[in-house]
């Protein structure tokens, strides 16, 4: 038995964090690698993420995922943010560097761009719907436009949020871009992704079901079922997935920034899936 002082300690922060499969993910990469860590659950107060967090690489922690709400003060409370943790404004994997600082990374868009690696294999020049523009989209439309998107509308409910995250990413060099409400959004779609928050009260964007009739729909909350998935369904989608995948997928490329190693997802995330219930298409 390994002493628990002897191992490199990870953790994810969060608030709510007990429901977080982090850990169980996390704990089974170890086992594929054979890599010597262990990985925690920290419930932060609301007010309190910084404290939390300087505690905890204080006292030895060697890297930190972030979960909600905490990701956008995570970007704030790193010394370095890397490229695509920089433009979401957003970190959900903290790295310590050699200098003694920590470097705010964001593996979600990649997590995702990943996955539907995985779902779409070799698709490129995608015409794809994001839904929503918050700091879930933020962190996914650049990766989403550096690999299988030829174009990006963005739709959201407040439409004056995806007309400026347009506008950011077009300022960043992507051309073929575009931000509309949910009822002015037209278009062809090969896929939609789902970033808003309405699955968290049950609810799904109030978009017209054409959009996604003969589209790959994928939403980025995870559930054995999700309110948009069974929506697509019926709406006439030509698939769907939920975000376990990409949520593995983040995990992934997190677990190889801190050890240098990358685990290979797909067993990971039969495992993990098995706790949930679904299936992965
Ligand atoms: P996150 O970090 O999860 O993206 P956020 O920044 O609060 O959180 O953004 C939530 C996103 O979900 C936003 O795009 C939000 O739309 P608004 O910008 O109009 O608030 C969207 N959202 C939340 N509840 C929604 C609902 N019931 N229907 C449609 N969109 C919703």
């Amino acid at each position: 038995m390994l002493d628990r002082n002897e191992v490199d300690r990870y953790a994810v922060v969060g608030n709510p964090v007990a429901h977080s499969l982090s850990p169980a993910i996390h704990a089974a990469f170890a086992k594929q690698t054979g890599e010597s860590l262990s990985y925690e659950r920290i419930e932060a107060p609301l007010d309190g993420f910084a404290r939390t967090v300087a505690d905890f690489l204080a006292g030895g922690g060697r890297g930190v995922n972030v979960t909600v709400p905490f990701k956008g003060e995570a970007a704030s409370w790193v010394g370095k943010l890397e490229a695509n943790a920089a433009f979401a404004e957003a970190v959900n994997t903290i790295v310590p560097d050699e200098a003694g600082g920590y470097v705010g990374h964001n593996t979600d868009g990649p997590g995702l761009v990943m996955d539907m690696e995985r779902l779409l294999p070799g698709a490129t020049g995608l015409s794809v719907l994001l839904l929503g523009a918050g700091g879930a989209a933020r962190g996914v439309a650049a990766p989403l436009l550096d690999g299988p998107a030829r174009s990006l509308t963005i739709a959201n409910r407040t439409v004056s949020r995806a007309t400026a995250l347009a506008e950011r990413l077009r300022k960043a060099g992507y051309g073929s871009v575009a931000g509309t409400g949910f009822d002015t959004a037209t278009g062809s779609f090969d896929l939609v992704v789902n970033a808003t928050s309405a699955g968290l009260a049950g609810g799904v964007p109030s978009i017209a079901p054409d959009l996604v009739r003969g589209a790959y729909c994928y939403d980025m909350v995870y559930g054995a079922t999700t309110p948009f998935c069974r929506w697509a369904a019926e709406a006439g989608a030509a698939g769907m997935a939920d975000g376990l995948g990409m949520l593995v997928g983040q995990a992934a490329l997190a677990f190889e920034l801190w050890r240098g190693v990358l685990p290979d997802v797909p067993p990971v995330l039969a495992q993990i899936r098995a706790r949930i219930g679904g299936s992965d298409a």
